[in-house]
């Protein structure tokens, strides 16, 4: 099994029966790697992107367990140990985890999404990629989200065709 699969793995055996969040990290994992590779970002990054598309959203669980709520900053304070746990056994640096956990802490985070590297921006694009359709976001909401926050030129192409 590649490792991508193996993360897979672990995230669909932490999700348990919650299909609704196991298809929301496949499809925003799915659009990140499309991003990624139409981007020509280089494999190590790539690798990255794509752990961190997959195990983005993994601290929802304790956040409503914990908290009672999923909101953003509650996810963004569980995700990373969660993440953390997951990634124990498997074959990555601990440079690379640290810099997935460091995304999953903020990637509800946009205020400077200017100065991000494409990592960052990569999981971003690909999230509110799959969150336009799945929250039914209005057109005029459509095209704020691709003025702020979406940059490279695969994700803009995406919003305008999927969306506009
Ligand atoms: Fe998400």
């Amino acid at each position: 099994m590649t490792l991508i699969e193996q993360v897979k793995a672990k995230l669909i055996e932490y999700d348990g029966k919650d299909m609704k969040r196991i298809c929301h990290a496949l499809k925003v994992h799915s659009f990140a790697k499309f991003i990624a590779e139409c981007e020509g970002v280089e494999p190590k990054l790539q690798q990255t992107i794509e752990i961190a598309s997959l195990l983005h959203d993994i601290g929802i669980h304790n956040a409503e367990e914990k908290y009672g709520s999923a909101d953003a900053n509650y996810q963004e304070i569980e995700g990373p140990a969660v993440a953390h746990e997951l990634m124990k056994s498997l074959e990555i640096s601990d440079a690379e985890k640290a810099r997935v956990e460091y995304l999953i802490s903020k990637h509800h985070t946009y205020e400077e999404i200017e100065n991000e590297a494409m990592d960052y921006l990569i999981l971003i694009e690909a999230d509110f990629i799959v969150k336009i359709y799945e929250k039914k976001i209005e057109k005029d909401e459509v095209k704020d989200i691709l003025e702020r926050i979406i940059r490279t030129e695969t994700a803009t192409n995406l919003v305008k065709q999927l969306y506009l």
